[in-house]
């Protein structure tokens, strides 16, 4: 005699993670006259229902609130979004109805948000980010699998206590590593030197390193707050000192220096900026070679010039540590390396 199996589910089918998905705009939610046009697009005319409706079975993977936060080209980033965005994340991670969050961005400036969310929000439940290189509307649009990948590993117990992640082609990027790295292929996103955290590919999430310095719960930066102006310069040959003097006459509070190589910085910029040092503008030297780090007291004598420097950091994100610990209170250089040489 056969013994009857119940077949429902219902009574002990774990329930789903709540995701919130938060829609700020890109080429995610781009459209562009035809389907084979991949660059004349306006990026940010579509919206996060529609973008949800691209995507068959995420209802079995999450149960997804959605929100617009702004549908925005992420060019045009303004530092105010940065804080509504990082409260916002922050407040729906302290309730017990959301269990992750997951954010889509335009490409162009995703690794600065990135980098400013895995050092202000406060939890240890999963922040995904996730982006497009393709229009919604394009033949083989990227955005519909990335945001599919992004809901997988916001859903992931695995996500829990690694900052704020990348899903992007089937890679998981650290915040702090990632960065764009081709104006046009769907593989946009590398983390140079340091490479993946982990893949996430037909449901399956796999890590197989973590982040190891100091984000999230364990960062002591917020981003409440009036942004300092920080800007970023660039050193090339025959560079001249006339932008750090209008920078400096225009009263900002730092200057980040993409140097060549090393972080080496032309003569001329370089006295522009030990000037600016003198009175009172804080000088992070990074590079603008897109890898490697740039050494404390190597290509430049930063503790005689005055200088910070961004060790493993890019330009943008140091621009974006750099304000987090001007607002933080921060400015003796000593001090202030020694937020460089922690996150
Ligand atoms: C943007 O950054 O908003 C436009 C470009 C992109 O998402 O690829």
């Amino acid at each position: 005699m056969n013994t009857p199996v119940s077949t429902s589910s219902s009574a002990t089918a774990k329930p789903l993670p709540r995701i919130a998905l938060l829609a700020t705009g890109g080429t995610i939610a781009g459209a562009a006259p035809d389907a084979a046009n991949t660059a004349g697009y306006r990026a940010g005319v579509i919206g996060v229902a529609q973008l949800l409706a691209a995507v068959p079975g995420l209802d079995a993977i999450a149960q997804i609130e959605a929100e617009q936060v702004a549908s925005i080209d992420s060019k045009d980033m303004p530092l105010a979004l940065w804080t509504t965005l990082a409260q916002r994340v922050n407040a729906l991670l302290a309730s017990d109805d959301i269990d992750g969050v997951v954010i889509t961005h335009g490409t162009d400036t995703l690794e600065e948000t990135a980098y400013l969310l895995h050092l202000a929000v406060k939890s240890t439940k999963p922040v995904v980010m996730t982006a497009a290189m393709r229009p919604a509307t394009a033949l083989s649009a990227d955005g519909p699998l990335n945001l599919l990948n992004a809901v997988t590993l916001a859903a992931s117990s695995a996500a829990a206590g690694q900052g704020v992640l990348v899903a992007f082609n089937n890679r998981i990027h650290c915040a702090r590593d990632v960065t764009k790295t081709s104006t046009y292929a769907v593989d946009a996103f590398q983390s140079p030197e340091i490479g993946v955290l982990g893949w996430v590919q037909d449901a399956r999430v796999e890590f197989q390193r973590r982040a190891l310095r100091p984000h999230t719960v364990d960062s002591l930066l917020t981003a409440d707050m009036p942004w300092p102006s920080v800007e970023i310069v660039s050193s090339y040959a025959g560079v001249s000192r006339v932008a750090v003097d209008a920078l400096v006459a225009a009263g900002v509070r730092g200057i980040v220096v993409a140097g060549t190589g090393n972080g080496s910085i032309h003569a001329t910029l370089q006295e522009a900026l030990t000037e600016a040092t003198a009175r009172g503008v804080a000088v992070v030297r990074a590079s603008r070679v897109g890898s490697g780090h740039v050494m404390h007291n190597g290509a430049a004598n930063d503790d005689a010039l005055g200088f910070v420097s961004a060790g493993t950091l890019n330009p943008y994100k140091a621009r974006v540590l750099l304000a987090l610990a001007l607002a933080a209170g921060i400015r003796e250089r000593g001090e202030l390396q020694r937020v460089f040489d922690t996150y």
